[in-house]
């Protein structure tokens, strides 16, 4: 039962940010930058290191540094090779689709710059992709298993969409407030990847009662405080007591360190351990 998580900082720590900030600073352009990649050309194939010198531009991101490796793909010890292959979509931190492992840290890629992690003439940034999910090709991975735990918890409002239903109920701006940030979830994966109770699960049949993760318990929470939302509450909390639930969650707040949009997490976990022990007292005592 988890009741005594604490809502510990979110985010990246403060000392980490000024440290990146004092590394923009000093950042001079047009130095050579060492870019470390973990290569792999498919699911199952063995994977190597190939690493490639990027020269800096201002402001430059890893997807650019990706993409100016892209039109030379040449290691740097003269090696021919393939340009290495990464998904995006926003480049604005709102997608997701670009996370990867930067440094040894889950981060979105789009929104990270080469003058915060290789401030220095030389230095190396090294990119990998998530471990968490399978690998598609070099640093792209399939987060399905992400969106099936979000299905697994119901993550929607149901509505039938086929006719006018009028205003939607009111809703009091306190609980506006703890929604909002709830939902910026875009479903990155850095918690999971992140979470040492969810682990790489290549066999799909698996995948309903293994850890579902912090980001469908957040979703689970979301919803069931929706005014509409809330008519599938019992069957969110219903799939959080099962095998891979709520009980699961070893509470390293790992999760809510990494999180990029500073969401609560640990928060939102306390909140559904307490929903759920309550709901299975009911069902025990109308049994
Ligand atoms: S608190 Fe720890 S075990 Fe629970 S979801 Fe977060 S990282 Fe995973
Ligand atoms: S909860 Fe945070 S870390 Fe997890 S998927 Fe959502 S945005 Fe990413
Ligand atoms: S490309 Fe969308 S978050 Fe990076």
């Amino acid at each position: 039962m988890i009741t005594s998580l604490t809502n510990a900082p979110a985010g990246p720590h403060a000392k980490e940010l000024a440290q990146r900030a004092a590394n923009r600073r000093n950042a001079k352009v047009g130095r050579t930058v060492m870019v470390k990649v973990q290569r792999c050309d498919g699911p199952g194939k063995a994977s190597r290191w190939e690493t490639f010198k990027v020269t800096t531009e201002r402001g430059m991101n890893v997807i650019s540094a990706l993409q100016q490796i892209a039109g030379n793909p040449v290691t740097t010890d003269g090696k021919k090779t393939t340009p290495v292959v990464w998904n995006s979509g926003c480049l604005e931190e709102v997608c997701g689709a670009c996370t990867m492992v930067i440094n040894g840290k889950v981060r979105q890629s789009c929104s990270c710059l080469l003058d915060d992690y290789a401030p220095n003439e030389g230095d190396t940034i090294t990119l990998e992709p998530m471990s968490k999910f399978p690998i598609i090709r070099d640093l792209w991975v399939d987060r399905e298993r992400l969106f099936h735990n979000l299905r697994r918890v119901k993550a929607w409002v149901p509505i039938d969409g086929t006719y006018n239903l009028g205003p939607g109920p009111r809703e009091h701006p306190k609980d506006q407030e703890i929604r909002y940030k709830m939902s910026e979830c875009m479903s990155c994966g850095c918690c999971l990847e992140a979470c040492p109770q969810f682990n790489l699960e290549a066999d799909e049949s698996k995948w309903d009662t293994s850890f579902i993760g912090a980001h469908a318990i957040n979703q689970a929470r979301l919803f069931n405080m929706h005014a509409t939302g809330k008519e599938l509450a019992m069957e969110r909390l219903d799939a959080l007591m099962g095998p891979g639930g709520v009980s699961d969650c070893g509470n390293a707040q790992n999760c809510v360190k990494v999180c990029p949009k500073s969401i609560p997490l640990t928060e939102s976990i306390a909140a559904m351990g307490r929903a759920v022990t309550l709901a299975s007292f009911t069902k025990f005592f109308r049994s």
